[in-house]
Formats: C-alpha cells, structure tokens, sequence
C-alpha cells in the first residue's frame, strides 16, 4: 500500500478505541466524517487511524490538507495534487481526478473541510459515485451533509487519564516535569479546568516553563470562578448535566497565553456513530 500522510508530531496519546472503531468503520462506509469541536484531535485521529490500516484495505492513501485553502477556486486541484496528478490536458478537472482514481481502492482523507463544507460535499458526491472503490475520511466541525456519510463525533479526552497523560508529555517535552506531588494534582486540576481539549492542553503545556503548574491551575480555578461556572467538568459530568464546553476550555487556553484566537464551533452533535440516510451514494 503506497501512503502520502503527514508525519507525526509528539507522542500520540488514548484514543486505543476510537482508532479501532474507526478502522472498522472504513471497512463498512465510503465517507466517514470525523466531527468535533476546534483542536479536539480530529486530524490527529484520523491520521493515526489511517497509518495503522492493515496494508492490503487499500491500494493507496492520500492525504489532503484543506486548511489553507481560502476558496473552492483550487479545491479539486489539491485534491488531484494530493492524488499524485499532475494533469495539464484540457481536460475537465474532476474528469481528470475521477479518471485517475478509477476502480482503484483508495482512501482519500480530507483534512479541514469545514470552511468548504457545500464544496467538499459537490466534489465526494461525484467521486463516490464514479469511482467504485473510493473511500473517504474526511474531518471537520460539521458534517458535510453528503448522503450516506457516516458521522463521527470526536469528544476530548478524559481530563482525568489520556488528557493528563498528554499534559504530563507535552510537559516533559518542554524541560517540565511534576517534582512533588502536589505538582501532579495541579496538572490534573488544569486537565479539568480544560476539559481535557488536547490543543487547549498543549497551550498550556507550552507556557510551563515560564508558569508553574501550580499556577497555572489556581489561575485557572480563579478565572472559572470569576465567570461563575458551577464547577469542575468532571463534577458537572457526574451530576449528569455535562456537555462539552471546548468553546470555554480554549477560551480559558486562550486567556491564559493572552493571543490565541480560535474558531471553536461543533455544529454537528451527534453520537459517535450515526449514518445519514437517504441515499446509497456513499454506502458500500
Ligand atoms: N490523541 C492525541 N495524542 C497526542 N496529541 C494529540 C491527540 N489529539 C490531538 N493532539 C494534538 O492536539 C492538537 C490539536 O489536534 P488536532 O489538530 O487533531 O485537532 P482538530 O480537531 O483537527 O482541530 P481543528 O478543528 O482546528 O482542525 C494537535 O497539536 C495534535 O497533535
Ligand atoms: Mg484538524
């Protein structure tokens, strides 16, 4: 199997059961979208579940970044880069992209399409249904509204395990480490006062050298308390009213490093696996 993905960066934490549903989730469906809230690992997760596929589920993956695209203008042309093709016929473009895809088994995954959802939807719409062994990973905070794509939900991760161990590595990866005890029950208070968001977590793993862990958590708890939030996630969580509150944990994230700016809106709430009736186009 030939495979142009990203490589990793950092230790990959958690997530054991989600990569194994979602493997077994792109052996059944044509287009799975992996939906969830700004920085909460979509990307991450989809590319950890692609590089582990066994080598004979496709003939080839193809990654295909769209973040950085500002129109639908270059879509299909990215698209056919990622793909390997480099088409200077007069040829339509799609025509291009759907001739070269063919009957091959290949797994195109579209990184970010949320800022293109109506033309990553045209675009699958007509590759699915010409190009008989496609299959389609795609991430982004709202469902693309494709018929028959399978949705699913990335949550963050649980504050209190996966969420402190990758504050616990980012830490270690920043010449940080906890030395006392109380060290850790701080970080574990900062992994629920961010929800276990694992962007909002790296933020603050990278401001440890210049903030002790300790700190960071009482600055945490005072700016919580200040917008008088009820409480902890976990405890919200166990007096079962919680929903995830990422807007608020990269808020806190962003406060605290005083300049990131983030985009955090999850449309699409659903559970983790749901399929969109309708239509065959994207069913196998
Ligand atoms: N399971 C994980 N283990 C280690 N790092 C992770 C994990 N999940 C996410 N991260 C890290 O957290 C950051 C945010 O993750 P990612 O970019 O995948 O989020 P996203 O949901 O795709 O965000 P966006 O909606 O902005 O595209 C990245 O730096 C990523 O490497
Ligand atoms: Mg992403």
């Amino acid at each position: 199997m030939q495979s142009w993905m990203p490589p990793e960066r950092g230790v990959f934490v958690g997530r054991q059961s989600e990569v194994a549903a979602l493997t077994a989730g792109l052996a059944e469906h044509r287009l799975v979208t992996l939906v969830g809230t700004g920085g909460v690992g979509k990307s991450r997760l989809a590319a950890r579940a692609a590089g582990l596929l066994p080598p004979e589920a496709f003939d080839s993956i193809h990654w295909a970044p769209l973040w950085s695209l500002g129109s639908r203008t270059l879509l299909t042309a990215l698209v056919a880069d990622a793909c390997e093709l480099s088409d200077h016929s007069a040829r339509d473009p799609v025509d291009a992209l759907t001739a070269r895809i063919g009957t091959r088994r290949v797994l195109l995954v579209l990184d970010s399409c949320e800022h293109l959802v109506a033309e990553c939807a045209e675009l699958l719409e007509v590759l699915l249904a010409r190009c008989p062994s496609l299959v389609v990973l795609a991430t982004s905070r709202e469902q693309l509204g494709v018929a028959g794509e399978c949705l699913f939900r990335v949550d963050p991760l649980a504050p209190d395990t996966d969420g402190l161990e990758l504050l616990t590595e980012r830490a270690r990866a920043v010449g940080v480490r906890w030395e006392q005890p109380e060290d850790r029950v701080a970080a574990a208070e900062v992994c629920h006062w961010l929800e276990g968001l694992p962007l909002a977590l790296e933020l603050a793993a990278a401001q440890l050298p210049d903030r002790p862990v300790r700190t960071m958590a009482r600055l945490l708890r005072a700016d919580s308390r200040s917008r008088r939030r009820p409480g902890p996630p976990s405890s919200r969580r166990a007096s079962g009213c919680f929903a995830p509150q990422s807007d608020g944990a990269m808020n806190c994230a962003s406060r605290m490093s005083g300049s990131f700016g983030h985009g955090c809106r999850c449309s699409a709430r659903t559970r983790p696996w749901t399929r969109s009736y309708g239509c065959a186009a994207a069913g196998r």
